[in-house]
């Protein structure tokens, strides 16, 4: 066992090396991210969590300053009109040194050249594109990752994973002075309360921030968050009941509307660019590790051949018959947090696993708790919304758990347990800091959570492509999945990258996704789970 000691030198130097190195890809990294539009790589490098929980107010603040950070974008000039705005018309895209053939693995960089509706060049950067590339035919796509380069052109990376052919599809989901209206307008969106009282009922704003001066409170006593409503005249506080969508949209100018209008938002870019042909690698071993919490996402994080996401981070497993997926989930307790698109997942898992019977037939759709539970094999999948902001219509909603009180409630001994948390669209149209308040107390309540069950599998969904709603979008939901990635990084949880899968399909775009992505979602979760 008596090793030598210039043997143990030379390891400590190897991995001194291998810290440096670690250190300046990781400096590379944090220094581009600001130009990258795909949500940037976590580092998830060190996994000593004892810098992550801090509870003295100056980190935080320092936590919060270095978060925002994070989602800082290009300023666009004052005053610039319609016109002169980039159009998906007069933009194009070309390809870098083309070849004949490719093969798996080589890269291939697309310059985009964005330019105004009278086809004068961009001298600045911020427009917001999506890139992917992709076959129909194969049922295959990956995601392409963009650099701003601030004077109106951008490079685009794509890896080549499959052999066959592939396309680059190139959207612009939203010019740099649209991005910078909806940047302005996300903080003057509210919500309505319903209150009944005596047979009266009134209905009033709602808000993260106090709506008007004289308002009732509502504070949640574990997470500490707080929600506000005017108080209407001669009601008391306790009487409000429901929650309704906002009807007082941030109102648009006529001249904000026409930079987001329909026929300039989330539009394909023409190009004469023809497919690519990849050939097979000769060799090719599989290196990725077993799933499990606390991986690194390499950029692309996977892509789909054949329909079947081929993840990057791990040895993702494929659960083709339900009897695959009891085997997994036997003596398992699934809790699901977040929103519509998470019961999605518990919607698939229902309809696909026939022992799998729906209890509890009598709760609310709209917010849970959606309860299965499998007699025959041992296991529960519970669903539940996320508490407010919810932009739906009519729930009786204000007494809904907050996921940090249901993550205190559960856990100690329970073998088994499974967390899968999400919340990202629901937020888009309100304060930045107010997102962050959310999801660093759900943080903190992971960790906690770990700590009294460190057995706890922890799933982290990131935020769907596909959001364009009134007052929604990608560029507001990539912001909030930046930010929700920085703040779970370094923690020993799995972070399921939903972002990539959405976009980079063949389908059509939806925040909703068709069945085919929410099975290889599940999938993927379920690898988490049973990574053997
Ligand atoms: C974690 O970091 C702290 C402060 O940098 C250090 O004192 C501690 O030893 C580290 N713990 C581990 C397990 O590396
Ligand atoms: C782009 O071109 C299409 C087809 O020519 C046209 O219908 C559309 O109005 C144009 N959009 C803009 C924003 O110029
Ligand atoms: C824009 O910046 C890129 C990267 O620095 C550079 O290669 C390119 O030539 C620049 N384009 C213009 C028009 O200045
Ligand atoms: C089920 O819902 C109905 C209508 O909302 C209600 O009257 C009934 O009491 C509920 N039953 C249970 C068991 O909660």
């Amino acid at each position: 066992m008596v090793r030598s000691k210039s043997f143990h030198r030379a390891l400590c130097l190897w991995l001194l090396f291998i810290l440096i190195i670690t250190g300046i890809i990781f400096q590379l990294l944090t220094i581009r991210s600001p130009g990258k539009w795909h949500p940037p790589p976590v580092s998830y490098l060190s996994s000593n969590t004892s810098r992550v929980p801090k509870t003295s107010s100056n980190l935080d603040q320092e936590e919060i300053h270095r978060l925002i950070k994070l989602i800082q974008w290009p300023e666009v000039p004052s005053g610039v009109d319609f016109m002169s705005s980039t159009s998906p018309n007069t933009t194009f895209y070309v390809l870098l040194h083309p070849q004949e053939v490719y093969h798996i693995g080589d890269r291939i960089t697309v310059v985009i050249f964005a330019r105004d509706h009278y086809s004068r060049p961009k001298t600045y950067g911020g427009d917001y594109f999506l890139a992917k590339l992709h076959s129909p035919k194969l049922k295959a796509g990956v995601t392409g990752s963009v650099t701003d380069h601030r004077n109106g052109s951008y490079s685009v990376m794509f890896l080549l994973l499959w052999p066959g052919d592939a396309e680059v599809h190139i959207s612009l989901v939203h010019s740099s002075e649209a991005v910078s209206i909806i940047s302005r307008k996300r903080d003057k969106f509210y919500l309505n309360g319903h209150f009944i009282h005596d047979g009266n009922s009134a209905t009033v704003a709602c808000n993260v921030q106090p709506p008007g001066p004289d308002v009732c409170t509502y504070r949640d006593i574990q997470s500490r968050e707080e929600w506000f409503c005017n108080r209407p005249k001669g009601f008391p506080c306790s009487a409000y009941q429901e929650h309704l969508t906002g009807v007082n949209h941030p109102t648009l100018s006529a001249s904000e509307q026409q930079f987001l209008q329909r026929a300039v938002t989330d539009q394909m870019i023409s190009s004469t660019l023809r497919k690519i042909i990849i050939l097979p690698q000769t060799s090719g071993t599989d290196e990725r590790s077993v799933c499990g919490p606390g991986l690194s996402i390499p950029d692309p994080s996977g892509y789909y051949y054949q329909d079947l996401w081929q993840s990057r981070v791990c040895r993702n497993r494929r659960f083709t018959s339900p009897s695959d997926v009891t085997s997994c989930l036997k003596g398992k307790v699934v809790y699901l947090f977040g929103d519509s698109t998470l019961r999605q997942w518990w919607l698939y898992l229902e309809k696909f696993v026939p022992s799998l019977q729906k209890a509890a037939p009598n709760v609310s759709y709209a917010l849970g708790s959606l309860l299965a539970t499998d007699a025959e094999h041992g296991y529960l999948v519970k669903w539940r919304v996320h508490q407010k902001p919810l932009s739906m219509i009519h729930t009786s909603e204000p007494k809904l758990p907050y996921i940090v009180s249901e993550l205190d409630n559960i856990g100690g001994a329970d073998d088994g347990l499974v967390i899968v948390i999400n919340s990202n669209a629901h937020f888009v149209s309100f304060p930045v800091k107010f997102y962050l308040q959310r999801i660093r107390n759900i943080r903190n309540a992971v960790v906690r959570l770990l700590k009294r069950s460190p057995q706890t599998k922890v799933i982290i969904k990131s935020g769907n492509t596909g959001f364009r709603y009134e007052i929604a979008s990608d560029w507001l939901s990539f912001q909030l999945d930046t930010l929700m990635r920085a703040v779970f990084s370094g923690l020993p949880v799995a972070l399921l990258d939903a972002w990539q899968m959405t976009s980079c399909h063949y389908l059509p775009k939806d925040l909703h996704p068709q069945e085919i992505i929410i099975k290889n979602m599940v999938d993927s979760m379920l690898s988490y789970i049973c990574p053997e």
